[in-house]
């Protein structure tokens, strides 16, 4: 059943206006590399709409395998004009399938999607609730729209509820990361889900840290045993778990058209090249295919985490392999990461503005043996004997 939301409805309207003004923009993929003669649709065409003005893209060695039609050279226009293949959709089809949505739509990174998207689905008179921790793209992409916008206190569902009570608009978004990069800790997705319903908003989930890792690799969503609905938005990327690069928005066919319609950092930017796109189906392949994978993740994960909690440090409200060392100050980040440097480790500092409360973040991956998590743990027990944590 479709649920009234007031933002798809303006989302509908806006469409069927540009329907009639003739002014709909629609992705046509090419079957073909690009160049001079490219293959749309089972014909071929003389292409005079791409930027690859040397011929040098479509001059690139093609890539052997999966029909090695396509070459290694860059997309050469906008996913709109000429840049997009077949290659493209097929990836959108297999996010759309994994996620459990209608549609997905590519943007060339995760930054590209939260900046492009989050103007494009509001106007002037959305009001956008954002977590008071939320990435640097979301904080972007909310700067660049003509939204007002209302920040919570980090995962305080309590302080969102009396925000949104409190707010005459009707059109409403509630943009939250579900695994936010800095702690490693997880938003009440349920709940917000909850509230987003309740109070007709749109919810929008960036699922950069989740994806691949959550929900058997499902997401956030998967996790918490919630299947997609009209009001959720989901974005992800393709350059942390997935291991490629590249950023995605999944959710319905009419947010899909609103995006292609609307986000500038889609229309007005070149399509991913198609050997990332390539690689980012046959990672997502891999991860579907191999449950092992992500459960070897939370394995290493579980193993890191409880012997830091032994040593009794600081890990903030980590649930996930982000695990921060809370410290006291900059100048402690900065010696027990030399300290670990010096130790053949690598785990940087990081300090205001990109967190309020100095740190060493630590991500663990499935590729760790269990020797690496014990050389590290051998290491912070020695700079916690040496006083340096
Ligand atoms: C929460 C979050 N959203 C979005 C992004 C941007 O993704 P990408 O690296 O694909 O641009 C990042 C990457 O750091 C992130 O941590």
């Amino acid at each position: 059943m479709q649920m009234y939301n007031p933002l798809l409805e303006s989302y509908r309207a806006l469409l069927e206006n540009l329907g009639k003004e003739d002014l709909i923009r629609i992705i046509e993929d090419r079957d073909s590399g690009q160049g001079r003669i490219i293959r749309k649709d089972g014909r071929e065409l003389l292409n005079f709409s791409s930027n690859d003005y040397l011929g040098l893209a479509s001059e690139t060695p093609c890539i052997n395998g999966e029909g090695g039609k396509h070459r290694h050279g860059g997309a050469g226009a906008s996913r709109l004009l000429s840049g997009g293949t077949t290659e493209h959709s097929r990836l959108e089809e297999e996010i759309a399938l994994w996620k459990g949505t209608e549609t997905s739509l590519l943007f060339t990174s995760g930054y590209a999607a939260n900046t492009g998207a989050i103007p494009a689905l509001s106007d002037e008179e959305t009001v956008i609730f954002s977590d008071e921790l939320n990435h640097a793209s979301i904080i972007d992409g909310c700067r660049l729209s003509r939204a007002r916008k209302i920040i919570y206190r980090h995962l305080d569902m309590k302080h969102l509820r009396s925000l949104l009570a409190n707010t005459t608009s009707r059109k409403k978004i509630i943009v939250t990361e579900s695994v936010f990069s800095m702690d490693g800790d997880i938003a009440p997705i349920d709940e917000l889900t909850e509230i987003a319903s309740r109070d007709k908003a749109l919810l929008y989930i960036d699922d950069a840290h989740a994806t691949g890792v959550l929900g058997s690799g499902k997401g956030s969503l998967a996790e918490f045993n919630i299947s997609h609905q009209s009001f959720i938005i989901e974005m992800g990327t393709l350059s942390k778990a997935v291991g490629s690069l590249g950023g995605f928005v999944a959710s319905t066919g009419l947010v899909r058209e609103l995006l292609v319609n609307r986000a500038r950092s889609l229309i007005f930017t070149t399509a991913l090249p198609v050997h990332t796109v390539m690689t980012s189906l046959s990672n997502i392949k891999v991860i579907r295919k191999s449950p092992d994978l992500v459960k070897r993740l939370w394995k290493n994960r579980e193993y890191l985490h409880s012997g830091l909690i032994d040593m009794k440090l600081d890990t903030g409200r980590s649930r996930t392999p982000i695990i921060p060392l809370i410290l006291d100050d900059n100048s402690s980040a900065l010696r027990l990461s030399d300290f670990l440097s010096g130790r053949g480790i690598y785990a940087p500092a990081i300090r205001y503005p990109t967190v309020k409360r100095p740190r060493i973040r630590i991500t663990v991956t499935a590729s760790h043996q269990e020797d690496d998590l014990e050389t590290l743990l051998q290491a912070l027990r020695e700079a916690l004997s040496a006083g340096l944590l």
